[in-house]
């Protein structure tokens, strides 16, 4: 098996890279690098650089190389950002997506495992969040990932390209043995915040709100593991290799944790203090995010093994201690 894994170079994509070395699969990683890091690439992977826009160069590696099926982690994906610079969104996710079903329809590639998001579902009518609840994005990040479902979608009805669709709410962790993990520039996610405020390389970190209807006043979200996560993107390959139907599925661990119970437990993980001060809300947070992964764990066989949220910061704390200045700084002795 050849797997092709687009944005391998990314925070999510690199951990699906080593997870399928880890089991055997021959890898080929395309990344442009506009976020990711070529640090981050498996070395036993064929690396190519390049923008998946470009429709010569995508189908110089599909000729190049024997591909299976392809793992699509290569978006834009941060929601503020999405709000200012929509069609910066539409080009890399929208349009991306489109000369890689093109290229996958030529080259009679016909499996896809899809990168998602929570951000489909917009602020949701009751948690947990079933994949048959109305989808009402909220951001054009959001907006974007919903059009590439759609795409697959109708691909997979005209070409027989079948596509599983993985929506992810709060991923978080790094790769238990230590060598990848979160680095992204800027920083926008809560548990790396916390983890460089830990560092001192924050002052304080802000809490976005403390007045939402929940507990303690702040929002609640569903945080996974991300070798968790790329188990389900590994069984879902196996599902449609093994001829499953294209299908679209959360992945989330049930479970809710406030933003002040992160910091909590990350200043007992941490054995830091990590001041934080209250701020306003952040435009567009929904108070409350849980996944049902009933459906995955129904049709996919997937068993989260890594579900505590200590264990989850500990693999985090265990990358950010080591590499305190992400990849470009080295490797702290
Ligand atoms: N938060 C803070 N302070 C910070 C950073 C975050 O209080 O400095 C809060 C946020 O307001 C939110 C929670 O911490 O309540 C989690 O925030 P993240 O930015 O870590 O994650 P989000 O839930 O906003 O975003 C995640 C994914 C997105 C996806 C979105 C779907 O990272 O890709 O869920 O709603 F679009």
């Amino acid at each position: 098996m050849s797997i092709l894994v687009l944005g391998g170079a990314g925070y999510i994509g690199s951990h699906a890279v080593y997870q399928l070395i880890d089991q055997n699969d021959r890898v080929v990683v395309v990344d442009s690098l506009e976020t990711g890091h070529c640090q981050a690439v498996h070395p036993d992977a064929a690396y190519y650089q390049g923008d998946i826009r470009d429709k010569q160069f995508l189908d110089d590696v599909f000729s190049k190389e024997n591909i299976d099926a392809v793992l699509h982690f290569s978006a834009n994906s941060l929601v503020g950002e999405s709000m200012q610079e929509p069609l910066k969104y539409f080009s890399n996710n929208v349009y991306g997506t489109q000369v890689l079903l093109e290229t996958m329809k030529e080259h009679n590639v016909n499996r896809i495992v899809f990168s998602s998001t929570a951000a489909t579902y917009g602020e949701p009518d009751a948690v947990p969040i079933t994949e048959d609840m109305p989808t009402k994005p909220e951001s054009t990040y959001g907006e974007t990932k919903l059009t590439m479902e759609k795409m697959m979608k109708w691909c997979a009805i005209a070409y027989g390209i079948k596509y599983v669709s993985l929506r992810y709410f709060n991923v978080a962790g790094a790769r238990k043995t230590g060598e990848i993990g979160e680095d992204h520039q800027p920083e926008t996610h809560l548990i790396p915040i916390v983890l460089q405020t830990a560092l001192e390389q924050r002052k304080a970190l802000t809490i976005f709100g403390e007045d939402y209807n929940t507990e303690d006043g702040t929002c609640i979200r569903d945080y996974i593991h991300v070798e968790d996560l790329i188990d389900a993107h590994l069984l879902a390959l196996s599902y449609l290799e093994n001829g499953g139907e294209s299908e679209i599925f959360n992945l989330g661990s049930n479970q809710g944790f406030s933003v002040k119970q992160i910091i909590d437990t990350a200043r007992k993980v941490t054995g830091r203090s990590i001041p934080a001060v209250p701020g306003e809300r952040r435009p567009g947070d929904p108070s409350v995010l849980i996944a049902s992964a009933d459906k995955a764990k129904r049709i996919l066989g997937w068993e989260p093994s890594r579900t505590s949220i200590e264990e989850i910061i500990e693999d985090a704390w265990n990358w950010h201690r080591n590499h305190p200045h992400g990849y470009d700084g080295g490797v702290e002795a």
